[in-house]
């Protein structure tokens, strides 16, 4: 037997235990252990719950009323305890996860389109712009396609200009872009309007203006009606577009077995005195024309050839061609 006294004296024991253990916790671990001592199934409170029973029937009423306190006075000093110890949880999480947004940030660098690509790339959207669409063909040409198809036949002595590096009989590495003509106008009918961009080779020395590899864009427009004065406009636009306004044009005279008649075209900077060359062109040979199936008699056509290199070298005032090809980095780094 118990009487509610002995009860209300276990409670207070109970209670001065609970606020000394109270005062000790400091972690996760003693906060457990807080909760099963006094909160558990089998925990003292519990404990004494199931002691009403020993009571005198008339106290039990009471004694549930006293212990409900306590349940509740230990409930609550447990949920402020798991309180203050998530915050700090959360606080330290933050405190690890921070960023300190004035570190000075981690820097890349950024690369550099090479000039001659940021040159030909101004060139084509100039073309484009026009009507033009760009077409590729192979660096590795066969002697018919470079050679035979542009009316350049096995003893012509035009062959020895741009008789390059063969890979074997039959096969050379392009040293023109003109071949892509060939190739698109075999699989297009008229009318073609296009620009080839491309690599080519010759067998050339290098020294400030030649280089064995280097860079054309070939242009060709083949339409009923076309004549040189189309040609000479299109280079005027084109000019104007790349070069600047006021620049004078000068055709010559110049010899290419697959334009009939071949020109060389010159500039003239407004003010200058000197007229730089800027392309070799012509009016497509008819022969051209008639080996890709085309009717010569209804259709006419001009193409021309320039040197990527060349046009950055008078844009820029760059005045050694090896520059492009030699990565000095406080050269490519100005464009
Ligand atoms: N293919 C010629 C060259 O490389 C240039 C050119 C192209 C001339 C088209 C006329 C027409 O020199």
């Amino acid at each position: 037997m118990m009487t509610l006294d002995e009860l209300r004296t276990t409670i207070e024991a109970l209670e001065g235990d609970l606020q000394q253990r109270l005062a000790t916790i400091n972690d996760d671990a003693s906060i457990d252990a807080f909760r099963v001592e006094f909160l558990g199934r089998k925990g003292r409170v519990s404990q004494l719950f199931k002691r009403i029973g020993q009571l005198d029937p008339s106290d039990r009423g009471k004694a549930g009323q006293l212990l409900n306190g306590l349940k509740q006075t230990a409930s609550a000093a447990f949920a402020e305890k798991e309180a203050e110890a998530q915050g700090a949880r959360l606080a330290k999480q933050l405190d690890d996860e921070q960023v300190d947004m004035s570190l000075p940030g981690v820097h890349s660098k950024l690369g550099y389109l090479h000039p001659l690509t940021l040159v030909q790339r101004e060139i084509e959207s100039i073309f484009m712009r026009m009507g033009f669409s760009v077409a590729t063909g192979p660096e590795m040409e066969t002697e018919y396609y470079n050679f035979d198809a542009l009316n350049i036949p096995v003893e012509h002595p035009a062959r020895a200009d741009w008789d390059t590096f063969y890979i074997d009989e039959k096969t050379l590495l392009r040293p023109h872009t003109s071949p892509v003509q060939i190739r698109v106008m075999e699989q297009t009918e008229p009318p073609v309007r296009i620009i080839c961009p491309g690599r080519c080779y010759r067998r050339d020395t290098q020294d400030a203006t030649h280089s064995p590899v280097f860079h054309q864009i070939e242009l060709l427009w083949v339409e009923e009606g076309l004549s040189l004065a189309n040609l000479k406009h299109v280079l005027e636009v084109f000019t104007e577009e790349f070069f600047g306004e006021g620049y004078e044009m000068l055709f010559s005279g110049d010899y290419f077995p697959f334009t009939e008649p071949s020109v060389q075209v010159h500039i003239k900077a407004p003010g200058a005195s000197d007229w730089l060359e800027i392309m070799g062109a012509g009016m497509v040979d008819p022969a051209v024309l008639s080996a890709v199936g085309y009717d010569a008699e209804r259709y006419t056509g001009f193409a021309f050839g320039l040197g990527i290199e060349r046009m950055a070298m008078l844009k820029y005032g760059i005045d050694d061609i090896r520059v492009f090809l030699t990565n000095d980095l406080r050269f490519i780094r100005q464009f």
